[in-house]
């Protein structure tokens, strides 16, 4: 072995004595009175080798050694002396001492240091994401990726599933977002789209009688992007015959259990509760709530119908709904906080934010005035509000009302401290959820799922009639107010799927055109089938308590989808352009003042 017989991270007090040659990268070099330290790091950790005067031409490479140029010892490991063993490093009991050191290459100066306590901007740490993966934190996170995808694979393939390659150039599947569009050399004026997600082709390969596949898959959706939205993203893809949402879930949730176990030794007890779409909404107001903390909403809408505050009685007259938050400990919220979080909800389409303060003296506020005893004491008692609690409210229609609380309930938690300092993993499934959501702007029915999604046997016979009632068969595994992962029992049928295209106002034409082969394999005996996929990035995020996907992915885009380290996306000669028939049409750059 020319380069190593031992990592620097592995030495042990039991290795003592023995002759070892390591290789790595100068983390560190101090001069201690003519003794030189170095620590040398390679991806195991790092190892304190020593260097004496009296090692002659070995003492003088050593004087030349500067950050992270990649050296390679020989030595013998040798008990640190009393009193200098490191508790914080695994290697802190030994030191190597080193008779060779030869240079294998130099580094220029660092434009950052390569420590978990670098403050480089994103900007910058991106920009030499080579240096940045040298760090610790990505490295252990990308370490913990692999175990979660390797132990994922482990789980499946002993469950009889395959992992199956689906296309990347391909055509458009519908997941919500815009494409990523690929020009066709071969056909002039033709494009391929990079897939959102493998959804037809997995559904296929069950017509195929391949009975159960997955893939851990890379999916290109051109949106917005945010914290937990990359434009290339990974998903932990599968599909299965014969099942029904049982199944799917118990298998989700076995993956999931066994990538916590595997990356973190954590134990998590299944099954995940569930809970349905509409018990989210009414008590979070979001479909992917977090349950880390309360502040559930109470509804007072039965209790405050015919209250004597107009704002409250009219909301409800107006078929509308008086909600509720109690924060415990709230009385003592200053008036401009008030104010601050009534700036928060109206920015939301508020009108405003009634409040009431339980004090030793009883409820205080400006409303008080406007409700009778009994109002209040039905308030009381249904809220649970003890003397020092405060209660928000929120009135007005329903979908208002959850959406605009929704948010004031995490903003609650946010500036109230509500999350537990310790990593706690709130699980739950989402499921009922409406198969069709109205788009008031586009005046039309859309998918709330995907098109491919079946409604529930209930809503099968009257979801033509009645799709603002239609319930789907999907399910949503969220994990601490994040959507971990989504799926469904798909439509088998033809007929079924067409009839949903209809609703969605995809005429027969356009079906057969986006479609086609899909109806088309649903003609010849496609078994029932269902699947879900879970987004790898994120998964890896909420395991190590990461604000950002981008520190799980290795080469990750910024916020404008630009690869800063390959300098991507770039303008392109247009002779290249010529080859696939493409004209560019950009915007006119407004004209430079002389
Ligand atoms: P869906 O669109 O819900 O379902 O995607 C599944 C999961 O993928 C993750 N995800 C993302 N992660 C990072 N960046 C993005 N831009 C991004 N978009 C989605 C989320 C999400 O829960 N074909 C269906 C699944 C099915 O029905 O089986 C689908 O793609 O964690
Ligand atoms: P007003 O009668 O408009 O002065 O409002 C009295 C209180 O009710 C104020 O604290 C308002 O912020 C609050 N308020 C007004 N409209 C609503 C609403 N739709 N929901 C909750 N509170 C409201």
């Amino acid at each position: 072995m020319a380069y190593r017989t031992h990592s620097c991270g592995v030495l042990a007090a039991s290795d003592t004595g023995k002759t070892v040659t390591l290789s790595g990268w100068v983390h560190s070099r101090r001069d201690h009175g003519g003794v030189l330290f170095i620590d040398l790091r390679d991806r195991e950790g790092i190892v304190q080798i020593v260097a004496n005067p009296e090692l002659g031409e070995v003492y003088k490479i050593a004087e030349t050694l500067r950050l992270e140029y990649v050296i390679k010892v020989q030595g013998t490991v040798r008990k640190r002396p009393e009193g200098t063993v490191n508790p914080h490093l695994s290697t802190g009991e030994i030191e190597v001492a080193a008779s060779s050191i030869e240079i294998l290459n130099t580094s220029q100066v660092l434009p950052f240091e390569i420590s978990q306590f670098s403050e480089a901007s994103e900007e910058v740490r991106l920009n030499y994401r080579f240096l940045d993966l040298r760090r610790p934190p990505l490295q252990r996170n990308l370490i913990l990726r692999h175990k979660i995808a390797a132990s994922v694979r482990d789980t499946l393939n002993k469950d009889g599933f395959l992992e199956i390659e689906t296309p990347m150039l391909t055509k458009s599947t519908p997941e919500g977002a815009r494409d990523f569009l690929v020009p066709s050399r071969l056909n002039p004026g033709s494009f391929y789209a990079l897939p959102q997600s493998p959804q037809l082709f997995k559904q296929i390969l069950m017509v195929g009688g391949l009975e159960k596949y997955y893939q851990i898959v890379r999916c290109f959706r051109d949106e917005d992007l945010r914290s937990d939205r990359q434009p290339e993203f990974t998903q932990i893809d599968l599909e299965m015959s014969f099942v029904d949402e049982q199944d799917v879930m118990n298998v989700t949730e076995h993956i999931i259990a066994a990538a916590f176990k595997a990356a973190i030794g954590k134990d998590l007890t299944l099954p995940f509760p569930r809970m349905t779409y509409k018990d989210a909404m009414e008590k979070y107001g979001s479909d992917k709530p977090d349950l880390r903390f309360g502040l559930e909403f109470i509804d007072l809408s039965a209790e405050l119908a015919n209250c004597g505050f107009q704002v409250f009685s009219g909301a409800i007259k107006d078929k509308g709904v008086v909600k509720a938050i109690c924060l415990p400990g709230g009385a003592a919220t200053a008036r401009a906080e008030i104010d601050r979080l009534t700036e928060f909800v109206k920015k939301m389409g508020a009108k405003g934010l009634a409040w009431i303060k339980f004090t030793d003296a009883g409820p205080e506020s400006a409303i008080t005035k406007f409700f009778s005893k009994e109002d209040l004491d039905a308030i009381a008692k249904k809220t649970g509000a003890k003397s020092g609690d405060l209660l928000l409210f929120g009135a007005g229609s329903w979908k208002s009302v959850v959406n605009i609380l929704g948010s004031l309930r995490l903003e609650l938690a946010k500036r109230n401290n509500l999350l537990p300092k310790e990593q706690v993993f709130k699980f739950t499934w989402v499921v009922d959820f409406p198969l069709l959501e109205w788009d008031e702007k586009d005046k039309r029915w859309n998918a709330m799922h995907h098109p491919f999604t079946s409604p529930n046997a209930e809503s099968l016979p009257t979801f033509e009639a009645n799709p603002g009632q239609a319930r789907a068969r999907a399910y949503d595994i969220v994990l601490n107010g994040t959507e971990l992962g989504g799926g469904s029992i798909r439509i088998h049928r033809k007929d079924v799927q067409e009839k949903v295209f209809t609703v969605l106002g995809i005429s027969s034409e356009a079906a057969k055109e986006k479609f086609g082969f899909l109806l088309s394999a649903l003609e010849f005996g496609a078994p029932p089938h269902g699947g879900i996929a879970l987004g790898l990035d994120r998964f890896v995020a909420l395991l190590l308590g990461e604000d950002s996907i981008r520190d799980t992915i290795a080469f990750p885009k910024t916020q404008k989808g630009t690869d800063l380290l390959s300098g991507a996306p770039s303008p392109v000669p247009q002779k290249q352009l010529d080859e696939i028939y493409i004209k560019t049409n950009l915007p006119k750059k407004p004209e430079t003042p002389a």
